[in-house]
């Protein structure tokens, strides 16, 4: 198929000799055989002879214009990162840009010619994208997913943020006030945290969110969530269209250090707990460990669901707790490396040392259950 590429260049503000040399890639690949005919036409895109409706137009325009980040910073990355990765020889810089002209018509997505171009030295900075305000959440979310731990740092919104390696493992302590409920789990000892403090500073896989139904942010650490992460979590959760009570959904974590957040929405308890405050509470968790699961997400944490406005009464939520998150760890030893109790309230910090060992004995010794 002869493709004929020609593109608005005036959307593109890429040094002249950018466009030049992609018009003697377009030219090599033509010589190589690759029916690849161009023309840079101050006009629309052509797709053979007729306007390009297809795809391939959304992501030659996208990969040549790649929203969301500013156009100018990326062509002077792509320029810089050609220059730098010692391709100054024209041979060289039609290296980058011949990928990003295969990129380009072989659809690839922008987030995938970006990474494609992350080898060199452009640093995250130099392809800052701009968290604090909205923007096409799903090509931004793709970036970000690509990204390792540090690259992801420059894009962080919190004051600072905690590594995974500086929150330290709860250990069972023999002995203790009753009896555990369970059998000792040799496997489980190191997967359990409980850790004091701000959930949105965690550098882990996923923060879990006490949510609404609407899922388009609230008070409490639904708010701070959503405060951390930027108002572009708030258009990913507009497209997941709500969420019912007890169940679990997933989004990125934008301007979070964790990479995702899984949103539950805990049982309204002001009235009192029954059965179902009961169930829906363990449904939450042990929907939010599935969904972490089901995403690679191997160390999660949770702030206290349902306490705050919500009214679950603390001292009895913990049991729920523990015993969801018990029974899937037995159930899944593998999935997850390690699940964080964050407790924001010194009283939540004190009933969860207390209740731990349990659910997760240093010993053998369990009550019956009778
Ligand atoms: N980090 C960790 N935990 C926090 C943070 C934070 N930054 N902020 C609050 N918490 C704790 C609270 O102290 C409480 O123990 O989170 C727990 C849950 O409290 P809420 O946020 O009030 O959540 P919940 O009780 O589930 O009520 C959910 O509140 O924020 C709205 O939109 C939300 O309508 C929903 C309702």
């Amino acid at each position: 198929m002869a493709l004929q590429i020609s593109t608005r260049v005036s959307h593109i503000r890429a040094p002249p000799r950018a466009i030049g040399l992609l018009a003697r890639v377009c030219a090599d690949f033509h010589q190589t055989g690759v029916k690849l005919k161009h023309s840079f036409t101050l006009g629309s895109l052509q797709l053979g002879n007729k306007p390009a409706t297809s795809p391939v137009r959304g992501h030659i325009n996208a990969a040549l214009r790649v929203d969301n980040f500013s156009t100018t910073a990326t062509t002077t990355a792509f320029w810089r990162s050609s220059q730098a990765t010692g391709s100054s020889s024209p041979r060289g810089r039609r290296g980058w840009l011949g990928k990003l002209a295969v990129g380009a018509v072989l659809g690839l997505s922008t987030a995938a010619l970006v990474q494609s171009f992350h080898t060199g030295p452009v640093t995250a900075m130099a392809l800052k994208m701009n968290l604090d305000s909205e923007g096409k959440w799903e090509e931004t979310k793709e970036v970000l997913l690509s990204l390792s731990v540090k690259d992801r740092r420059p894009y962080y919104r919190t004051s600072s943020s905690v590594p995974l390696d500086e929150i330290p493992v709860w250990t069972p302590t023999a002995g203790g006030p009753e009896p555990s409920r369970y059998q000792r789990n040799e496997k489980l000892d190191q997967k359990i945290s409980v850790y004091s403090g701000d959930i949105t500073m965690l550098e882990i896989d996923a923060i879990v969110n006490a949510a609404n139904k609407t899922l388009l942010g609230g008070g409490g650490v639904d708010g701070a969530i959503h405060r951390a992460a930027g108002p572009i979590l708030k258009q990913e959760c507009a497209s997941l269209h709500g969420c019912e009570t007890g169940e679990a959904k997933i989004t990125c974590g934008y301007g979070l250090p964790a990479k995702y957040v899984i949103h539950t929405v805990g049982p309204i308890a002001h009235g009192g707990v029954g059965e179902e405050e009961r169930r829906a509470l363990r449904s939450c968790y042990k929907n939010s460990l599935q969904t972490a699961a089901e995403n690679a997400a191997r160390s999660v944490a949770f702030p206290c669901i349902s306490t705050g406005i919500y009214g679950y009464p603390s001292e009895q939520a913990v049991h729920e707790v523990l015993a969801t998150v018990r029974e899937f760890l037995d159930a899944h030893p593998d999935k997850l490396d390690r699940v964080i109790f964050c407790v924001f309230l010194p009283k939540d910090k004190e009933l969860y040392l207390q209740n731990l060992p349990l659910y997760f004995p240093a010993e053998a010794t369990i009550k019956s259950k009778l």
